[in-house]
C-alpha cells in the first residue's frame, strides 16, 4: 500500500500502536499462490500458521483453499477452528508434548512430521493406546545452509531440527516395522527469508540424491515436503508487494525428480502474509541528542521484536507528514537498549502525534508479541477497500 493510500483518517480516533492487515492485498497474494501453484499438479501449499495465527487472517487462508502448517498443539487447535480441515493440517516441532500428539490423533491430522527416533515411539504408542494409526512423515535434516540469518537457518547438521540424513535409512525401515504409524513421506525445511532460488536448487539436489539413494535400497519415498522460507522484499514494500512465487514454484517444478502421481508440499509463511501488515504507531516524542535525533513511538519491539532479535530491516514511512526528510533514530518505549526499529533512519520530518508506519509485519509480528513492562496487546485491524 503506497504511503497515502491508508486510511489515515480512520487512524484518528484509534489506540495505538495497532497492527493494520490490507486484506484485499492478503486475498491477492492469495491468488498468485494458487495460480502459480496450480500450474504444477501435485503441488500443495499449507500456510505456515507460526508466521501469523491471528483468527481473521487464518480463516481467510482457510477459504482460499491452502492446508496448515503447525508446530505446536495450540496451532492444530487454531487451525482447526479457522476452518482449516483435519485432511490438509501437517504438524512438525521437536517438542511434541503428549497431549499436542493426542490432539492430532484425535482430530485426524493429515501428518505428523517426526523430528526424532524418541518421538516416532512416542507416536506409536500413544496412536496404539488410542486404536489408531498415526500418518507420520520423516523430517530430514539436509544439512545445507540457506544464505539468510543464522537464526533462521535450519536445515544444518548442528541444527536441533530433523532427523540426519545419514541416519535416515535406518529409522525409517524402523518405521516401516512399526504397527500404529504408518509411513508416507520425507520432509525437509532449510531456513527463513530465502532470495536466492540457488539455494532451493541445493535443496532439490540433495532431495534427489536422498530419494535416489533410498530406491536403490528399495525403500519407499513417499510425498516431498519442502517445507517453507521464500523470503519478501522488505526495502520496497510499496512496489514489490507479492513474493516471487512464479520463480519459487518453477525452481522445484524444474528440479525435484519425482516419480509419477508423488505429490510435493510447501509450508510458506512469511511469502504470504509479511507484506499484508503495517504496524502503525504514533510520535511520543522528538528528542534532539547532541549528535542524532530519536523519534520515540508508542510502539516497541513488545509489538514487533525482529530488528531486535535478528537485526532485521523493516521501512519506516511518517504517514502523517510530508516535509522534508531527516534523520532519526526511531526508537520504541521499552526499558532496553535493543528497543530500536532502526538508527539514522531517513524520514519525513516528525512531529509529536504523527503516524508512523511500519512496513511489512504481517509475518512474525503480532505472534511474537509479548506484554514485557506489562503493556497491553496491540488490537489488529482488517481493512478492506
Ligand atoms: N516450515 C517449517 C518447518 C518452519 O520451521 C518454518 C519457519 C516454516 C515452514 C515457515 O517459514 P517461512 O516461509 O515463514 O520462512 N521468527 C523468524 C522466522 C522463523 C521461521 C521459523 N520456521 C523471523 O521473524 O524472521
Amino acid at each position: 500500500m503506497l504511503k497515502g493510500a491508508f486510511p489515515i483518517d480512520s487512524f484518528k480516533g484509534r489506540k495505538t500502536p495497532f497492527y493494520f492487515y490490507d486484506m484485499d492485498l492478503l486475498q491477492r497474494t492469495l491468488e498468485e499462490i494458487k495460480l502459480q501453484a496450480g500450474r504444477f499438479p501435485g503441488f500443495r501449499v499449507h500456510y505456515a500458521v507460526k508466521a501469523n495465527s491471528n483468527p481473521e487472517i487464518l480463516r481467510v487462508i482457510a477459504e482460499a483453499g491452502l492446508g496448515a502448517d503447525c508446530v505446536s498443539g495450540g496451532e492444530v487447535a487454531a487451525a482447526y477452528a479457522a476452518g482449516f480441515p483435519p485432511d490438509t493440517i501437517v504438524f512438525a516441532g521437536v517438542g511434541k508434548t503428549d497431549e499436542d500428539i493426542l490432539l492430532g490423533l484425535r482430530l485426524g491430522i493429515s501428518r505428523f512430521n517426526v523430528e526424532s527416533e524418541a518421538e516416532l515411539e512416542v507416536i506409536d504408542s500413544l496412536a496404539k493406546e488410542a486404536g489408531k494409526v498415526a500418518p507420520v512423515s520423516i523430517r530430514v535434516n539436509p544439512d545445507i545452509g540457506a544464505h539468510t540469518h543464522a537464526n533462521i537457518t535450519t536445515g544444518l547438521a548442528e541444527n536441533k531440527f530433523g532427523i540426519f540424513h545419514e541416519e535416515l535409512e535406518n529409522v525409517l525401515r524402523k518405521v516401516l516395522r512399526m504397527e500404529h504409524v504408518s509411513f508416507c513421506g520425507l520432509h525437509f525445511h532449510i531456513g527463513s527469508q530465502i532470495l536466492d532460488m540457488a539455494d532451493f536448487v541445493a535443496l532439490c539436489n540433495r532431495v534427489n540424491e536422498i530419494t535416489a539413494k533410498l530406491k536403490r535400497c528399495s525403500l519407499p519415498v513417499g510425498d516431498i515436503n519442502v517445507g517453507g522460507g521464500l523470503g519478501i522484499n522488505y526495502q520496497h514494500p510499496n512496489h514489490l508487494d507479492i513474493a516471487d512465487f512464479k520463480s519459487y514454484f518453477e525452481t522445484f517444478a524444474r528440479h525435484l525428480e519425482l516419480e509419477q502421481g508423488q505429490t510435493v508440499h510447501f509450508e510458506p509463511g512469511r511469502s504470504v502474509v509479511a507484506p499484508c501488515g503495517t504496524l502503525i504507531s504514533r510520535v511520543l516524542y522528538v528528542k534532539k541528542g547532541v549528535t542524532r535525533q530519536f523519534a520515540i513511538l508508542d510502539a516497541g519491539m513488545t509489538e514487533l521484536i525482529r530488528p531486535a532479535l535478528y537485526n532485521a530491516y523493516h521501512r519506516v514511512e511518517n504517514l502523517s507528514s510530508s516535509e522534508e526528510e531527516e534523520l532519526y533514530d526511531v526508537v520504541g518505549p521499552i526499558c532496553e537498549s535493543s528497543d530500536v526499529f532502526g538508527k539514522g533512519l531517513s524520514i519525513d520530518r516528525c512531529h509529536r502525534g504523527d503516524f508512523i508506519a511500519i512496513r511489512s509485519v504481517g509475518a512474525y509480528g503480532e505472534c511474537m508479541a509479548s506484554r514485557y513492562n506489562l503493556r497491553p496487546l496491540a488490537e489488529s485491524v482488517f481493512y478492506r477497500k
